[in-house]
């Protein structure tokens, strides 16, 4: 059974070969905060970070995560962004932004103050039914201050 580092503690899954890692994360360890909404890869609502690189959770698989250490939304909850994003008034459903902020705590980690360009190229795979994406951009501009 794959023995996963999630949040900084080991989990074993004992999930069938085949099993998404989101699901596991969600059915398996009740870590809801991971959405998943198209289930095809096409949105980001599923979005974790796999050694610090976002990836849709929904097609990924448990069995390929390896020895990659796994940060859910769940293991962001004292990041700035959290902050900058309620500041910013940066969702309307919420339903997208769980991943939308797992996506923007890479780009910070690697760029701490992007440019508008930067920030609409690294959020390319996020989408908002609700079309936040201009309080998106706020939020992420000021999750310093
Ligand atoms: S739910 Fe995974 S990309 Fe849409
Ligand atoms: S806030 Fe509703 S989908 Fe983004």
């Amino acid at each position: 059974m794959p023995e996963l580092t999630i949040n900084g503690e080991t989990h074993v899954l004992e999930v069938p070969v085949g099993t998404t890692l989101a699901d596991g994360l969600r059915d398996e360890l009740g870590l809801t905060g991971t959405k998943v909404a198209c289930a095809e890869g096409h949105c980001g609502a599923c979005t974790v970070l796999l050694a610090g690189v976002p990836v849709y959770s929904c097609i990924t698989l448990v069995h390929m995560v390896g020895e990659r250490e796994v940060t859910t939304i769940e293991g962001l909850r004292a990041h700035p962004l959290i902050d900058a994003f309620v500041r910013a008034d940066a969702l309307q459903c919420g339903f997208c932004t769980p991943g939308q902020i797992v996506s923007a705590s890479a780009l910070v980690e690697d760029n701490p103050s992007p440019s508008s360009e930067e920030i609409r190229h690294a959020m390319a795979g996020n989408l908002c039914r609700c079309g936040t994406y201009p309080k998106i951009e706020e939020a992420i501009s000021t999750w310093q201050d």
